[in-house]
């Protein structure tokens, strides 16, 4: 495999693509993504009250979909850096003043949180990276998280290439980041293990090539 490389990746998502985003995955995905994002979020287990960061939060959605579970005695802080998705989850958020918040802030980068939050959320954010910028964000997800809090990690699951349908192949090789590829092939709780994650819990969704992996700090 050639080297991967983080300026070669799409996680930056920027444009067209950033502002019509929901749009896009509903219609790629030929309605199927607001029913599945829908059950993944409940899937967590989120309780009233509970503290969630949300890195690389895109348009908010998701946080909206939290926000149904945490209700005004929790807190949902979105951290997000693409300008065009801000804009989008500056205005969802905007009703929900003190209860939810954005931070203009890289993932990719040591983060200032210290055992604040009951869970980290990330979704489909944690594939665009290089292993390097993986381990980091997993760091983060680590010291942010307090004890006993959890990591929830919606993303592709691991599973062999070469022997998946000829479609999962095609989307994943044409239109995904190339570190996508290298992601699948990887143990992801044996990444989070070496942090001090454990206890895992995982949802497979999209005929076991989309999962949810919840590991406890
Ligand atoms: C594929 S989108 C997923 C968005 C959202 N999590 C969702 O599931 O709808 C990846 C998101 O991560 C954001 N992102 C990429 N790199 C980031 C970084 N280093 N720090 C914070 N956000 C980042 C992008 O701007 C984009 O909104």
């Amino acid at each position: 495999m050639r080297e991967l490389r983080q300026e070669d990746s799409k996680v930056e998502v920027r444009g067209f693509e950033a502002r019509h985003y929901d749009t896009l995955m509903n219609l790629i995905t030929l309605g199927w993504y607001p029913g599945f994002i829908r059950q993944a979020i409940f899937d967590i287990g989120i309780q009233p009250g509970n503290k969630i960061l949300d890195f690389g939060a895109g348009t908010g959605r998701n946080a909206l979909l939290m926000y149904k579970y945490t209700g005004d005695k929790g807190k949902i802080t979105a951290l997000e850096i693409g300008p065009e998705m801000q804009q989008q989850l500056r205005e969802k958020i905007a009703p929900y003043a003190g209860t939810m918040e954005l931070m203009d802030l890289r993932i990719d980068e040591p983060l200032p949180f210290r055992e604040e939050y009951d869970i980290v959320f990330t979704s489909f954010v944690l594939h665009g990276f290089i292993q390097e910028k993986r381990d980091i964000i997993i760091q983060n997800a680590y010291n942010t998280l307090k004890h006993g809090g959890r990591f929830a990690i919606l993303d592709y699951a691991n599973f062999n290439m070469d022997k998946a349908a000829w479609y999962m192949r095609y989307a994943i090789r044409k239109f995904e980041c190339p570190m996508a590829e290298d992601f699948i092939s990887r143990d992801t709780r044996k990444m989070l293990r070496a942090f001090g994650f454990s206890n895992f819990e995982e949802y497979f969704y999209f005929k076991n090539y989309l999962r949810l992996l919840l590991a406890e700090k």
